[in-house]
């Protein structure tokens, strides 16, 4: 199986984010990938996911009021999310060797929105975590066979300092959002279904 035939995805990424530091593809990755991820979606159960919060291990505090989705954290020895993890590490590879960013480390994790459940208006990173890491890119694969305009559960860009959004995206099936987690606030609004992806950070650490 592999993630992705186009040649041409990682330099576009790269291209797209040197311009204006954020970039939305659709139909990023092959038709066997999306099915192997939904697959290992679909043999999860529910007790897997977890009730998302703020910071992770011991700085952890779930916070309803800001956040609702349900989170699991992936390792990379599955043989359903092996393909994903390649395409990670081919991009963290690219965008050391073009940006110079010092990117060690890539986490991610499944995210489930249930009905009606958000994210409220939050930048991914500020300051470093206890490690001494800093999210620098984030990444968000959407899962959502047949999502219409009417479900709801857009994620919203903004500019830092803006109080209007300059972006609102559906979370399509095969649609991939990269942007810079320093420099775009976002949020993620209820929808009137349940809402899947795969969201990632590329890290460093001093
Ligand atoms: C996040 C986040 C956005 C989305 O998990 O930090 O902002 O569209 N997710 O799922
Ligand atoms: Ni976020």
């Amino acid at each position: 199986m592999t993630i992705n035939n186009d040649p041409k995805l990682i330099p576009t990424i790269c291209a797209a984010l040197e311009e204006h530091g954020f970039v939305v593809i659709d139909h990023a990755f092959s038709a066997s990938m999306n099915a192997s991820l939904v697959e290992f979606l679909a043999d999860l159960n529910l007790d897997h996911f977890k009730l998302a919060g703020m910071g992770r291990a011991q700085a952890f505090h779930a916070n309803a009021e800001i956040r609702s989705d349900h989170i699991m954290w992936l390792q990379d020895n599955d043989a359903k999310t092996k393909g994903y993890f390649e395409w990670a590490e081919c991009l963290r590879v690219a965008l050391n060797e073009i940006f110079y960013l010092g990117l060690n480390s890539y986490e991610c994790m499944f995210a489930h929105y249930p009905v009606s459940a958000f994210y409220q208006k939050h930048v991914d990173a500020f300051k470093q975590n206890e490690n001494k890491q800093k999210r620098k890119l984030s990444t968000i694969y959407y899962l959502n066979d047949n999502w219409q305009a009417g479900d709801g559960g857009e994620l919203l860009l903004y500019h830092l300092g803006d109080a209007h959004a300059f972006k609102r995206i559906l979370p399509e099936m095969g649609r991939l959002v990269i942007f810079l987690s320093e420099e775009f606030p976002h949020e993620v609004l209820p929808a009137k279904k349940s809402r899947y992806s795969l969201t990632g950070w590329f890290k460093t650490q001093s």
